[in-house]
């Protein structure tokens, strides 16, 4: 199925990036990465998870939950809260498979019993993707609640561009077969790693790039601000 190549190239992608993010030291024995590689006129080693022909990430509906102007934070969690701790990780990239620094990502969800807080801030947060263009949200896995499968609700945004709203699925759910809103183009990768998940998805946004020019937008040198969504993403839901 397409779908599994899908998710190797960009887990493998991302491991590549991991390694030349965190041990640039040891990357003389781990192949360059894609770009790099064409860059320089050579034979990639590594496909970029966008460059043959993957679509950018889908859009899907925003929900009844959403609430802007969400905390900034990276973590939905602390000591006492209730649930199975769930870690996400991953890239934001363009439509030239470069990363995209200091996109906005605004994560809500429900808590492991299904349950929204619409009066409060309880499993809702944004943050802004590094240079690398990684994120990484530490929550819980969502509980179900009725007429859905069990997801995740995002907003995301590349410095200047339209907010992308969509949802994070999980593989090996049974309601995925009936969820009229689920799309496998959505699926997480997830292990389970001891007691909690670790889950891994790239974002592809339309946003254009030079390839090879490393940079996907100027603007994405400006300090990062608060609440991006607030001048078009905050459009009321149903
Ligand atoms: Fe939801």
């Amino acid at each position: 199925m397409d779908r599994d190549s899908h998710l190797s190239r960009k887990t493998v992608l991302k491991a590549a990036l991991a390694a030349g993010a965190s041990v640039p030291i040891a990357m003389a024995g781990v192949p360059a990465l894609a770009r790099t590689a064409r860059d320089s006129g050579g034979s990639p080693a590594f496909t970029p998870a966008c460059d043959d022909g993957d679509d950018p990430t889908p859009a899907q509906t925003e929900g009844p939950y959403f609430k802007p102007n969400s905390p900034r934070r990276t973590s939905l969690v602390d000591a006492s809260t209730q649930g199975t701790r769930l870690t996400v990780t991953g890239y934001v990239f363009g439509a030239a498979c470069l990363p995209i620094a200091n996109a906005l990502l605004d994560f809500w969800q429900a808590d492991t019993n299904g349950a929204y807080d619409n009066s409060g801030y309880r499993f809702r947060g944004h943050q802004f993707s590094d240079a690398q263009g990684r994120f990484s949200l530490t929550t819980v896995v969502p509980g179900l609640y009725p007429g859905r499968t069990r997801h995740l609700h995002v907003k995301v945004q590349a410095p200047g561009r339209p907010v992308l709203t969509t949802q994070l699925y999980f593989p090996g759910e049974p309601r995925n077969n009936t969820d009229t809103i689920f799309d496998p183009e959505l699926l997480m990768a997830v292990r389970t790693n001891g007691p909690a998940r670790e889950a891994s998805f790239d974002f592809v946004l339309n946003v254009p790039q030079t390839p090879g020019s490393g940079r996907s937008d100027r603007s994405a040198d400006r300090p990062a601000g608060r609440g991006h969504l607030e001048g078009g993403g905050g459009v009321p839901g149903r």
